[in-house]
């Protein structure tokens, strides 16, 4: 299958105007399925709980998701991209999945990064893993990647394939995820936003470099850190689902859970272990 990314520069606030520019990237491409960047409709750099009030979305009901299906349908392919989601009184940075039949589901950001802490609230839902026919997608947002069990629980449900819908600030992510390809043996779609936004006294660099990562760890393509750019690759699924590194190793069938109690213990937030007793 062809899977890929929308590289390009959302203007903050201005959701009809990004809309239109993602439609006409999208209707260039020939994929099964595009990976948009996170919050691609309304730009990232919220300065007021106001500003996600008035920009969120309900989902599926609202425009961004409605334009998804519409695009997915007439491009039959499927699309995850990134919006400020509104449910009820709450407030999650999601991404939508849709497919040429219509909307499928959303994952709301697990690990807020920096004052997106102040405007939205935690994701709910966890790490869902969606069977798409061609293949069976786990979706992540952005700084979830500094957290190796993000990918790790979407791989181990079985994802063959992480769509990672990003604004990138930090200059680390792109090659982590190329050993997170490694370590968990699946395809990623990093999809990055380029550019810088001023609002008010705040200021953001995004660093673009959106790539596709097969999951033997290949760069099979990435962007300039600030074009305007779709990429896409070519992945053999079935690739993901052999974990075997070699005729004695096998990266899931040797772990070794029985040791890894540590990983899923609740820490306070004072730091605190809760020991187990005994
Ligand atoms: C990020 O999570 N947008 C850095």
């Amino acid at each position: 299958m062809k899977a890929g990314f929308v590289q390009f520069e959302p203007l903050f606030g201005e959701v009809d105007k990004n809309l239109k520019r993602v439609e006409a990237l999208i209707e260039k491409a020939d994929a099964d399925l595009l990976v948009l960047p996170e919050l691609f409709n309304t730009g990232y750099l919220f300065t007021s709980k106001h500003e996600v009030i008035d920009l969120s979305e309900e989902v599926p009901e609202g425009k961004t998701t409605q334009m998804l299906c519409r695009m997915a349908r007439e491009k039959n392919l499927c699309l995850v991209g990134g919006l400020a989601e509104r449910s009820g009184n709450k407030f999650f940075n999601s991404a939508v999945l849709v497919s040429p039949e219509g909307y499928v589901s959303t994952y709301r950001k697990v690990h807020l990064f920096f004052e997106e802490t102040l405007w939205f609230d935690p994701g709910d839902k966890g790490f869902e893993v969606y069977d798409i026919g061609e293949c069976r997608l786990g979706i992540m947002i952005c700084f979830d990647w500094i957290f190796p069990e993000s990918m790790r629980v979407l791989s181990l449900k079985g994802a063959d394939i992480i769509c990672h819908s990003s604004n990138l600030v930090l200059p680390f992510c792109q090659d982590a995820m190329i050993t997170r390809c490694l370590e968990n043996r699946v395809f990623a779609v990093t999809a990055n936003r380029t550019g810088t936004e001023k609002r008010k006294d705040k200021s953001l660099h995004y660093t673009g470099k959106s790539q596709i990562v097969a999951s033997n760890a290949d760069l099979l393509y990435r962007a300039g850190g600030d074009t305007e750019e779709i990429g896409i690759a070519d992945i053999d699924v079935e690739a993901a689902r052999n974990k075997k590194l070699n005729d004695y190793n096998d990266l899931f069938k040797d772990r070794r859970p029985e040791f890894y109690d540590d990983l899923v213990k609740t820490v306070s937030a004072k730091g605190e272990r809760r020991m187990a007793k005994g």
